[in-house]
């Protein structure tokens, strides 16, 4: 089969996760990365956060959303009372793709669309396990992932929608919310009114999770 699936383990725990993603080999971008990078949280998280893939950090550390974006994410989710030790964090692709380097950091690349869906398998696994009551996803990546290749960030952002159907997830999220991603709000011309446009999009998921 192609993609990721014959390395995901049936009724896998988390633990189990972890350590079958570091063998998958369903499709290229294992090999120019450190480590794989499951995601993070608590088994019986009420939320799940969805980003794009492992950032320079992330690929050394082998934990999502430890850099400089995962700090921005922390603090909004602070900011409307969301304590980020109680959420669940993963990507739409667990291996980081890069291009070349800037002085000692790699840059980061977005990966394809045929990554996106070879790494599914994994996504759904996680949800499987977490059956988070809302997921919130942050940015295009993960809004293409979950809603197709037409979804646009500006038009979505904000507002409560559904899980669509053809992800084919048992047990979906309840409820989903769409936002910018944090690395988008630290690359902004006006950094401080992105990030207040974050914080804004997330009082809708706390309200949702309250
Ligand atoms: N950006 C993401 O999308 N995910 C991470 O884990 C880190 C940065
Ligand atoms: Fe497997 Fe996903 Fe890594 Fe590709 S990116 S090798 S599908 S874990």
């Amino acid at each position: 089969r192609p993609g990721a699936e014959q390395w995901v383990p049936e009724r896998p725990t988390h633990e189990a996760l972890v350590e079958a993603v570091q063998d998958c080999r369903g499709c290229e971008l294992h090999s120019d990365a450190t480590q794989a990078v499951m995601g993070s949280g608590p088994a019986g998280a009420r939320l799940l956060v969805l980003g794009e893939q492992p950032g320079d950090r992330e690929d050394v550390e082998g934990e999502p959303f430890v850099g400089p974006a995962g700090r921005v994410l922390d603090r909004a989710l602070e900011d409307v009372g969301i304590d980020p030790a109680e959420v669940y964090r993963t990507n739409v692709v667990k291996h980081f793709r890069w291009s070349e380097t800037r002085g000692k950091r790699r840059i980061h690349q977005s990966p394809k669309t045929a990554h996106v869906a070879a790494c599914a398998p994994w996504l759904r696994a996680e949800l499987a396990l977490v059956r988070p009551a809302g997921a919130v996803l942050l940015g295009g990546t993960a809004g293409k992932a979950v809603y197709g290749s037409s979804f646009k960030v500006g038009e979505a952002r904000g507002r409560l929608v559904e899980w669509p159907e053809r992800l084919g997830t048992e047990d979906p999220p309840g409820w989903v919310l769409t936002t910018t991603h944090p690395s988008a709000v630290l690359r902004a011309d006006d950094r401080d009114a992105a990030y207040d446009d974050l914080v804004a999009d997330l009082r809708v998921a706390a309200e949702a999770l309250s």
